[in-house]
């Protein structure tokens, strides 16, 4: 090859792959559309007035709202004239992560929670049961009530994980307060760290539940199946986790998947993990009274109050629960706490700072049976 044709090579190439860039810019600008479009109605307030089915399909869709693991929404529901029964969707658990379904199951509880806390936007009341030697369904008795716009109610599309830097501040204790408040729930504590050394510890904690994590081939394969990296897979797709709303590029999706392979190592994830951690104000640990589905589905509830009120107060969250998605890990937590034999559930950072875009969720026609 001489010098000539080694340049027009060269500047081939540059072309090939300008021009492959401008496509996927005009590609990307219209799947941007639509995504825009698509999280704007997903997360329209609910109007008030509406009756019958419309406004039973209405409190389905602030169910699917919650937050759930993975962006998996393993949920179906089942409608009858006064019930709705919320099913856990098998097909879409995550069994690397999540072996024995606490976190399927706390996502089911979030989703509960938050009909129960939207139903009354509609004159609605909505009561949960869970049977404990039942098939995991929770069956939400719904009965006319009066009609109520609660703050906690109104957060409900407003609500994020937000998994960037925070500013630091500190909370003021009142607000706290009305934190802990809200998470309350029968069978579940919640252990509010604020001092700085505390929330290294568990910060340590995390890191080493992060860095088994990441060097386990079968983890970060079950995590590949659910990231999406363009506007068109997260749009397609309806679920899992956008990179976009954790602040990554939006790229190709091949093209993400490759470069998540080099990017994402243990090393520079912890050293995400920890500047997250220096920048929140606290952690929330939420712990049940006893190891089984009804106390995970509580546990669920209990986080989705806390996160509406945070919401409410103008605090931003998101979730580490890397301590306690290792069992050795999560031993070291529960012992590190004093904690006995009960089991920490949850691990959610909070503070101050900007909203970051919001995640997608599946149409009601892919979730009512
Ligand atoms: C039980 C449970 C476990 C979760 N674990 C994590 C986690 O370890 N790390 C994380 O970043 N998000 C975690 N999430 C948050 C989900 O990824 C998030 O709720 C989902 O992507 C939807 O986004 P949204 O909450 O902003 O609507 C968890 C959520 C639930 C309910």
């Amino acid at each position: 090859m001489n010098r000539r044709t080694a340049l027009l090579g060269a500047g081939g190439t540059v072309a090939i792959v300008a021009s492959g860039a401008a496509g996927f810019a005009l590609w990307s600008g219209a799947s941007k559309d639509s995504w825009k479009e698509a999280i704007k109605t997903i997360r329209d307030p609910i109007e008030p007035g509406l009756t019958g089915q419309d406004a039973i399909h209405e409190l389905v869709r602030y169910a699917t709202l919650a937050a759930n693991s993975h962006n998996t929404q393993a949920w179906r529901f089942e409608l009858a004239p006064a019930t709705i029964t919320l099913l856990p969707d098998l097909t879409r658990a995550t069994p690397t992560v999540d072996p024995d379904d606490h976190h399927l199951f706390a996502s089911l509880g979030a989703a509960a929670e938050n009909m129960v806390q939207g139903a009354p936007l509609l004159g609605l009341s909505a009561v949960p049961r869970f049977d404990a030697d039942g098939d995991g369904r929770i069956v939400l008795a719904l009965s006319p009530g009066a009609v109520m716009a609660t703050p906690m109610a109104e957060a409900i599309p407003k609500r994020q994980c937000t998994r960037s830097l925070y500013d630091g501040q500190p909370i003021p204790a009142a607000n706290l307060e009305a934190m802990a408040a809200a998470a309350r729930n029968d069978g579940v504590d919640l252990l509010l760290l604020t001092e700085r050394s505390a929330i290294d510890a568990v910060g340590a904690l995390i890191i080493q539940g992060n860095t088994i994590q990441m060097g386990d081939r079968a983890y970060i394969d079950e995590l590949k199946q659910w990231l999406r990296f363009s506007y068109a897979e997260a749009v397609s797709s309806a679920d899992g986790l956008f990179s976009h709303t954790s602040g990554n590029p939006v790229l190709p999706g091949p093209i993400g998947r490759l470069l998540f392979d080099v990017v994402a190592t243990a090393a520079s994830e912890n050293t995400k993990y920890l500047a997250q951690i220096a920048s929140s104000s606290g952690l929330a640990i939420f712990v049940s009274t006893q190891n089984d589905r009804a106390h995970w589905i509580a546990a669920g509830r209990a986080y989705q109050r806390f996160a509406l009120q945070t919401t409410v107060l103008g605090i931003k969250h998101a979730f580490l629960n890397q301590a306690v998605e290792v069992p050795k890990v999560r031993q070291r937590l529960a012992e590190h706490l004093g904690l006995g034999q009960r089991r920490p559930d949850l691990i959610v950072r909070f503070g101050y700072a900007e909203d970051m875009p919001s995640s997608m969720r599946r149409p009601l026609a892919d979730v009512i049976v």
